[in-house]
């Protein structure tokens, strides 16, 4: 048995500025959260997730059963914060989701952001982390943060392209 380590990066914006406007493309609508959209939320994530790195990171990501029971563990939490976690719908069904927490410190923790295979570079991954930001903001939190695997230059780019910066490198050791 071995062991990969997987590089991340932290990653931080001020939310203290204004944030830019943003719209959805046209076709797509927004889903507030409510809880009976759990189990919706774990199987965007799962089919959004599991084909990519971040479920080799976290094999968890990679299991249909493994992203309900996540999904069950970050509404648990105390710092759960609806007004960051939301679902993209369109005609086909839902094709988007991301979620996010206030931590104890006060910061907002942007969970998964996760955009179906079928449904990518259409500008749902930025209107999702924008619509969580501004949760964020209008609940009074000054800065978020989010992780990301550095074998994930896309969603890295995105994130730069929103002002997050690099606050610290970490690795993840993961067994094979
Ligand atoms: C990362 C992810 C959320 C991006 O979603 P998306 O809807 O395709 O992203 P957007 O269309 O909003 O793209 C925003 C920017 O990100 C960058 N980007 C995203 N995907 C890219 C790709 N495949 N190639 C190059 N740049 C890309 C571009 O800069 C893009 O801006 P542009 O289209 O103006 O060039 C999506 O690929 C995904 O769900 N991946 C699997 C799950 C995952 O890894 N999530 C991130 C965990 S931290």
């Amino acid at each position: 048995m071995g062991v990969i380590y997987f590089k991340r990066f932290r990653m931080e914006v001020d939310l203290t500025e204004d944030l830019p406007a943003f719209e959805l493309p046209e076709g797509f609508h927004w889903r507030a959260w409510a809880d009976g959209l759990t189990d919706l939320h774990a199987e965007i994530k799962y089919r959004s997730f599991c084909d990519e790195v971040d479920s080799k990171v976290f094999p968890i990501l990679g299991d249909r059963w493994g992203c309900q029971r996540l999904m069950r563990e970050i509404r648990s939490k105390p710092g759960f914060l609806p007004e960051a976690t939301w679902l993209i719908g369109c005609d086909r069904g839902y094709c988007a989701t991301i979620q996010g927490i206030v931590d104890a410190s006060g910061m907002g923790s942007i969970q998964n952001v996760a955009v179906l295979p079928a449904y990518r570079r259409l500008g749902l991954g930025k209107a999702l982390v924008r619509k969580s930001l501004a949760g964020f903001a209008d609940f009074g939190v000054e800065r978020a943060m989010l992780e990301v695997t550095a074998e994930n230059p896309h969603a890295v780019k995105l994130y730069r392209k929103l002002g997050f910066r690099k606050s610290k490198t970490t690795y993840r050791a993961v067994t094979e």
